[in-house]
C-alpha cells in the first residue's frame, strides 16, 4: 500500500496577526510545518510528502522544513484561494510524482497531531473510503439564525473533526472533481466523499490536536506540548 501526504500550508497568517504565511509562524522555535514534518520523520510505510504553500512564498521560509525529514518531499507552490482549492492541486501534483493508493491530508496549522493519529486514520482507511479523527462534543449546539435559535441539535449524534485524514486515493480525486463540477465548496475533504456516496468512518482524535487560528492558540499549544513531553 503506497501512501502520500498533503500537508496544507497555504493559508495565510491573517487571523494570527502574522507577516508569514501560518505555516511558517514559529511555535517553541521551529515552524508549524516543520513540527509537522517531524511528526512524519522516518515514518512506516514510507511517505511521499506534497506541502502545499501559496504560489507567492518567500523561499527562504521553506528549507528548515526540508532539514527536518528523511523522506521524499516536494514544496509545491500551488496553493489556492480556499483550503479546497489547495487541496484540489496538491492532488494533481500528487498523481503525477507518486499515484498512491492512499493519501493523507493534513492542515499544517495542527501542528500537535501525534504520529499515532497518522496510523490510526490509515489503519482504519483499508475498510473504508476515508477515515477522520473525531472527538465527542461536550457543549450543546444549536442553530441560529442571527440571534435567533431555531433548533438544538442531537449531541449524542455530533463529533468535532480533526485533521490527519486519510482516503482511498481515487476515491477523493473524484470527490474534488464532482464537487467541482456542481459548484461545492466545503471545509474538509471528508465532507465531499459523503456528498459522493463514498464510506468515510471515524476514529478517535486527540483532544490536544488543536487548531491554530488566534494568538491564542499559539499559546495554548505551547502549553499542551509542555504537558506531552
Ligand atoms: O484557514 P484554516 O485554518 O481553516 O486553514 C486550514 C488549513 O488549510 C491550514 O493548514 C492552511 O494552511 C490550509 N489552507 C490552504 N490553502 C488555503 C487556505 C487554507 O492550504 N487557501
Amino acid at each position: 500500500m503506497s501512501v502520500a501526504a498533503i500537508l496544507l500550508a497555504a493559508g495565510s497568517g491573517e487571523r494570527l496577526g502574522a507577516s508569514v504565511p501560518k505555516a511558517f509562524v514559529e511555535l517553541d522555535g521551529r515552524s508549524l510545518l516543520e513540527h509537522v514534518v517531524l511528526t512524519l520523520h522516518d515514518h512506516d510505510p514510507p511517505l511521499g510528502i506534497l506541502v502545499v504553500v501559496p504560489g507567492d512564498i518567500d523561499d527562504r521560509l521553506t528549507p528548515g522544513a526540508f532539514r527536518a525529514t528523511d523522506q521524499d518531499m516536494v514544496i509545491s507552490k500551488t496553493g489556492g484561494p480556499t483550503r479546497q482549492a489547495s487541496v484540489a492541486s496538491g492532488l494533481e501534483a500528487v498523481a503525477d510524482l507518486w499515484r498512491p493508493d492512499i493519501v493523507i491530508c493534513h492542515d499544517v496549522a495542527r501542528p500537535l497531531a501525534p504520529r499515532w493519529l497518522f496510523a490510526d486514520v490509515l489503519a482504519a482507511v483499508k475498510d473504508a473510503d476515508g477515515a477522520v479523527p473525531a472527538i465527542p462534543v461536550t457543549d450543546t449546539i444549536k442553530r441560529v439564525d442571527d440571534d435567533r435559535v431555531t433548533e438544538t441539535l442531537e449531541r449524542d449524534q455530533l463529533v468535532a473533526v480533526q485533521t490527519p485524514q486519510a482516503f482511498r486515493f481515487e476515491a477523493l480525486r473524484d470527490a474534488h472533481e464532482r464537487a467541482e463540477r456542481d459548484g461545492v465548496e466545503a471545509t474538509d475533504d471528508a465532507a465531499l466523499l459523503e456528498r459522493a456516496g463514498y464510506r468515510v468512518v471515524i476514529v478517535p482524535g486527540d483532544p490536544h490536536n488543536i487548531k491554530i487560528t488566534r494568538p491564542e492558540d499559539l499559546r495554548m499549544a505551547s502549553f499542551l506540548r509542555g504537558l506531552d513531553d
